[in-house]
Order: C-alpha cells, then structure tokens, then sequence
C-alpha cells in the first residue's frame, strides 16, 4: 500500500465519488440556474471503460466505498454495467448512489442486482406545488414511489437528503421528521451551501442549531448518536421512532477533519474538496497512454495539496467553484 490517498494532515481518504453524468432531469435551484449550464462535449466525459479503471486504480490504493453521483446518475444509459463493474472490483465494501429518485423506482432492482448497496435520494418538501417551484420540473410522486421501493427492497437505511433554506422548507421539517417514524430513513437535513450559479444568501441559509431547536421542541427522547469519524451527518435518534434524523453542517460546524471524501468528476477532473477550484485532469495522461504509476503520482500530488478545510477558504461564497451539478455533491 503506497500513501497516495493519505493528505499532508494524515487524512485517509477511503470514499470516492464519481460523478456520472453532467445532466439532470431536474432543474434544482440550489444547484444550477434556471438557464441550466455548459455541458461539455461528450467526447470529452469518462467513457465507462475509462470510470472503472481510474476507479480500479483508486480502490487498490485504498478506497473502500464509492458513491456515483451527477447530475443525475441514473440518466447515464450504462448506469447498470456501470454498477456490475464497479461492485466487482475487489476491496470496495461500498458502492453508493446519491439519486433524485425521478426514474429510480423502475431501476433500482435490477440496480441492486448489480450491487448498488447503499441508496441516498434527494427531496427537499412534501408539498407537490413546492417541489415543482423547487426542482422546476414535476416528479413528486415518483421520488415518493422512490422511496418507498427503496424501502421495500431492504435498503436500511433509505437516506433522504433535504436542503433546508429559510422561507421556502423550513417549516416542513417536522413533517419530515415523520418519515421517520415508522420506516427505516435516515432523514438529513442539510445546511444550504453555496455554489455557482445557485444565488446562495446567508439569509436562506438555516444553521444547524435553527433545524435542531424545531425538532427538539416537537419531539421527545432525541439523541445523539456517535457518528463514524469521517460522516458528513450528526446522527440522532428519536425515541419509538424506527428511523433516525440527522444533520450536515457544512457551513456552521464544518467536518473537514475527519475528511475521506475525494471527487471524479464526469469529465475526468480530479477534486480534491468540495469547494474551491481547484482541479486536476486525469482524463488527459490516461488518454495520452500514461502508466499507473504516472497517475498515482498525479493523483497523489493533488492529495498532498489539499487543504485543511474548505479548500483552504474563508468566505466561501466569494470562492471560485463549479456549479453543484457539475461536482455531485
Ligand atoms: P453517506 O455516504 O451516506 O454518508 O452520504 P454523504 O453525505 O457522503 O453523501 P450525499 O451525496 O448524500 O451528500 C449529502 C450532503 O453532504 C450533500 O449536501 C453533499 O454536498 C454534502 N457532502 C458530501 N460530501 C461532502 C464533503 O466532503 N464536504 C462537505 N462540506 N459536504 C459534503
Ligand atoms: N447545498 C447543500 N446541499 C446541496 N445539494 C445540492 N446542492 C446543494 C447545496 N447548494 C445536495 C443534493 C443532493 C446532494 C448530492 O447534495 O440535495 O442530495
Ligand atoms: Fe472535505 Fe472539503 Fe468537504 Fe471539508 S469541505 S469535508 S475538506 S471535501
């Protein structure tokens, strides 16, 4: 085992994302503009031969869970060789989605066939007329079926990601804090962070303390749960509830410290952070013919200058970053 994936503060970086795709068949505003953004040419994306083998590089230098991510991952047309492939690389525990759940009901049996063992799914209210206000596009009732086949083919926990913003989902976090009570989700109730193009306002952001205060008011007997070191999520539980709560803190209580995370993006960049921008290709040596080794070093530089937390950032709103689509989270 080399120290590619270990950073100059001795983080281990176990968990890849991959993003898939740069399109969506939704328009999120806290991700993209309504005009939508410059996709780049195909011939310029990972091909699926291209993903498996920077991803077999990574796994046998450590990685252990890989989550796919987009845009959205499955309007990729090879999402299930994709999947098959991946899950069969030797040494990865974890292979994730992180999903809208528009078209996902329909594929995600043969997904989980595939070996897709963990399923995160964004949704951000429960009223219809909101969610079309939200994402721009209609599609409630097929992320709720989503859900729903999630659950009922054993995923456990079936997290539901939701990014609160003051004045538009704030006062649903009670109802979805309901979800929770007889059915094994996770609901995650995530600060809004800033990214370009998503016209991000401290005033829409809500903290942390904010969301939490809400549902201690409402709810009984919550408590904490110990968290894995390298979770996004404070995790709580509630008593007589079958599923639990949590909350990711980018902006309030960042956990950059315990930071496994690194990011393939669609069209081959290499990220070591959420934010900031900066980037490195690995589209371009393995196109050119590089050797492994060549890429490990590449991969290993990039690792090396990664910074203590938010890319190094104070005001992350003013931080040159690409649009949430392009990164996947
Ligand atoms: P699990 O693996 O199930 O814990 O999911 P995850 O939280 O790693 O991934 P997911 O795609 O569900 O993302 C949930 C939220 O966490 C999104 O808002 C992501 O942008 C955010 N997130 C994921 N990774 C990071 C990270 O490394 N840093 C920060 N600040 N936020 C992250
Ligand atoms: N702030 C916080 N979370 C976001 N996500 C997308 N954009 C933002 C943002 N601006 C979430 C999505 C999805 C996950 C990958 O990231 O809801 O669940
Ligand atoms: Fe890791 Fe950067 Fe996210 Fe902090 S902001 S947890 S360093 S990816």
């Amino acid at each position: 085992p080399s120290d590619m994936l270990i950073d100059s503060f001795g983080r281990l970086h176990t968990y890849l994302r991959i993003s898939l795709t740069e399109r969506c068949n939704l328009r999120c505003q806290y991700c993209m503009p309504a005009e939508g953004v410059e996709l780049t040419p195909s011939s310029q994306l990972l091909s699926q031969s291209e993903i498996v083998s920077l991803a077999n590089l990574f796994v046998t230098s450590g990685v252990n869970k890989i989550r796919l991510t987009g845009g959205e991952p499955t309007i990729r047309k090879d999402i299930e060789d994709i999947c098959l492939q991946l899950s069969n690389l030797k040494g990865l525990k974890t292979l994730a989605m992180t999903t809208n759940g528009i078209t996902l009901a329909r594929k995600l049996p043969k997904l989980k066939e595939f070996g897709l063992n963990s399923i995160n799914i964004s949704l951000d209210t429960l009223v219809p007329a909101k969610f079309e206000f939200l994402t721009r596009r209609r599609g409630h009732e097929k992320v709720l079926e989503s859900i729903n086949a999630a659950v009922d083919l054993g995923y456990n926990p079936v997290k539901v990601n939701c990014v609160v913003m003051r004045g538009v989902n704030d006062d649903e976090i009670c109802d979805f804090v309901e979800l929770t009570r007889s059915r094994p989700i996770n609901v995650r109730f995530i600060e809004f962070m800033p990214f370009d193009g998503n016209v991000w306002n401290v005033k829409k952001l809500v903290p942390y303390y904010e969301m939490l205060d809400k549902v201690v008011a409402k709810y009984q007997g919550l408590q904490r749960i110990q968290d894995h070191p390298s979770e996004t999520a404070k995790n709580y539980r509630i008593d007589g509830h079958h599923g639990t709560v949590s909350f990711i803190t980018s902006m309030t209580e960042h956990f950059c410290a315990g930071c496994n995370r690194l990011r393939l993006l669609a069209d081959g960049n290499f990220k070591v952070c959420l934010f900031g921008p900066s980037e490195v290709s690995l589209r371009d040596p393995l196109r050119a013919g590089a050797e492994e080794d060549e890429l490990r070093e590449i991969i290993s530089a990039a690792v090396k200058r990664k910074k203590a937390a938010h890319a190094g950032m104070f005001d992350l709103a003013k931080t040159a970053n690409r649009p949430m689509i392009h990164i996947g989270g």
